[in-house]
């Protein structure tokens, strides 16, 4: 009888240690509107988020999906996000700004755009990992793409020749290289291989160095970056808007995963293509939401951080024309890319997400993505486990809740990357700067629905 009392007891407290054991924020009794870390901005922790339905017109059965992005509406939602992100009314004068900005951040440089600079677009290609094929999952149109592209040269003076679009780890597909391509012929463009025309395979800088701040990540001290970013004076990391398996949603942070050479690890993702050092494979384990708690080290933090990657981010901005539920899907039990899917949630009241968000705040910019999504009925891995932990330690990365010491560059502690906080509610959906644009410390959303 003692001893089952003792079971029982035992049992109980056991039973509550495995349901307390992933503690997500926000938990429970934690104020609303109380942003951690410190804004990043023209406007500092100002996001932009333009959407008009009318730039994605797919049936959702006839086709392609890329094939029904309206270019000249996705021009307008970003010209007008920009405006908006500065405060300028023309767009010369806006990326004027916007260069001046990063400038003054990175280098204590008022200075803007200087002849012979380049910058980087960084793509997430990651649903791409059947050699060459189109398909229909959800990633960045040629649309948006050329829309930033359009910007870029013609109002930030930028040269097309010394714009790269790359993903180092995974493939262009055919409808993206001659979308972009027959717009912008001098643009380059980088991948994993390099084995179809116009396009260049990925060249590593050797003597480049990003380590990771936990030493349980196998090859954790040894990463380099791709040539296209560390010779860059800028990147624009240009995300996809959609959930994901392991890490619940991805945007600014996940689409690094597709820059780091680990000479250590492999990946064969797929039988068609020969093995890469382009691989994340050892990060995997430490941004699952199912096994990482509130408080955990997070290596998204370190990629955020390396003034090689997003740390040196001109704009950071999200493709969600088309946003999707996942990064890939089974089907038959063969993997497969993940197709858009339609919002169920005001405002999109199911249509495709249709929408551009544009930030210089990395984390405000994912800390809004991720309400979105995580309010969205159709995207429910943004509703597991802790997706958001990341946004906690990279807003906090001078003094995170895993006490991790974030050092990627192994030289220096990395300061706040951004301001992280939750919307008040999804109707409303206020931030702290918008509820007091005096005295709010966090991100202010700029909406725009055309
Ligand atoms: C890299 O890490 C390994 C194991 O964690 C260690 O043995 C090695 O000395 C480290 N190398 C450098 C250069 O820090
Ligand atoms: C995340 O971890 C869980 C629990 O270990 C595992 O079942 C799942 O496959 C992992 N997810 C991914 C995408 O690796
Ligand atoms: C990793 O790939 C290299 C080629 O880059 C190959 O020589 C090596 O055997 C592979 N290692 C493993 C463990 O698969
Ligand atoms: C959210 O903001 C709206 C608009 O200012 C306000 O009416 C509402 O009370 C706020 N909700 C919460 C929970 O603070």
């Amino acid at each position: 009888m003692r001893n089952l009392n003792f079971l029982i007891v035992l049992l109980i407290i056991l039973f509550f240690k495995n349901a307390q054991s992933i503690v997500c924020d926000p938990p429970v009794g934690t104020p609303i509107n109380s942003p951690t870390g410190k804004a990043i901005g023209v406007h500092a922790g100002r996001v932009v988020w333009a959407r008009d339905p009318k730039s994605a017109t797919w049936d959702g059965v006839t086709g392609m999906y890329y094939d029904y992005a309206d270019a000249d509406v996705i021009q307008s939602m970003l010209d007008k996000a920009i405006l908006e992100l500065t405060g300028n009314f023309d767009l010369y004068t806006a990326w004027g700004s916007i260069f001046r900005y990063h400038n003054i951040r990175m280098y204590k440089e008022n200075r803007g755009y200087t002849k012979g600079e380049s910058i980087a677009i960084k793509l997430n290609l990651n649903g791409d990992f059947i050699k060459y094929s189109d398909n229909n999952g959800n990633e960045a149109t040629p649309e948006e793409i050329n829309a930033l592209l359009e910007h870029l040269t013609k109002y930030g003076g930028v040269p097309q020749n010394k714009i790269t679009v790359y993903d180092s780890s995974r493939l262009m597909t055919p409808h993206l290289v001659s979308g972009i391509h027959s717009a912008f012929p001098d643009v380059v463009l980088i991948d994993n291989l390099g084995e179809i025309e116009y396009v260049d395979k990925v060249t590593t800088d050797f003597s480049s160095h990003l380590q990771f701040s936990s030493s349980a990540i196998p090859g954790w001290n040894l990463t380099m970056l791709p040539e296209c970013a560390t010779k860059s004076q800028y990147i624009i990391p240009l995300d996809n808007f959609r959930g994901h398996r392991a890490a619940g949603f991805t945007l600014t942070g996940k689409n690094f995963f597709g820059s780091i050479y680990m000479p250590l690890i492999n990946c064969s993702w797929s039988t068609l293509i020969q093995p890469t050092h382009y691989c994340p494979k050892s990060l995997h384990p430490f941004i699952n939401v199912s096994t990482n708690n509130f408080g955990a080290y997070n290596p998204l933090v370190d990629l955020l951080g390396h003034p090689n990657l997003a740390y040196n981010g001109l704009l950071y901005m999200s493709a969600g024309v088309y946003g999707g539920a996942s990064n890939i899907e089974e089907i038959d039990g063969k993997l497969a890319p993940a197709p858009p899917v339609k919002f169920e949630s005001e405002p999109f009241n199911n249509h495709w997400s249709s929408s551009i968000l544009v930030s210089l705040d990395p984390i405000a910019l994912d800390s809004v993505g991720f309400d979105i999504l995580r309010n969205e009925p159709n995207v429910p891995l943004a509703k597991t486990g802790c997706a958001d932990n990341y946004l906690h330690e990279g807003s906090q990365a001078n003094d995170p809740p895993s006490g991790t010491i974030y050092n990627p560059t192994g030289k220096k502690q990395l300061e706040s990357l951004g301001v992280h906080e939750h919307w008040n509610n999804s109707k409303d959906r206020q931030y702290s700067r918008n509820l007091d644009p005096i005295k709010g410390k966090g991100i202010e959303l700029v909406e725009i629905h055309f």
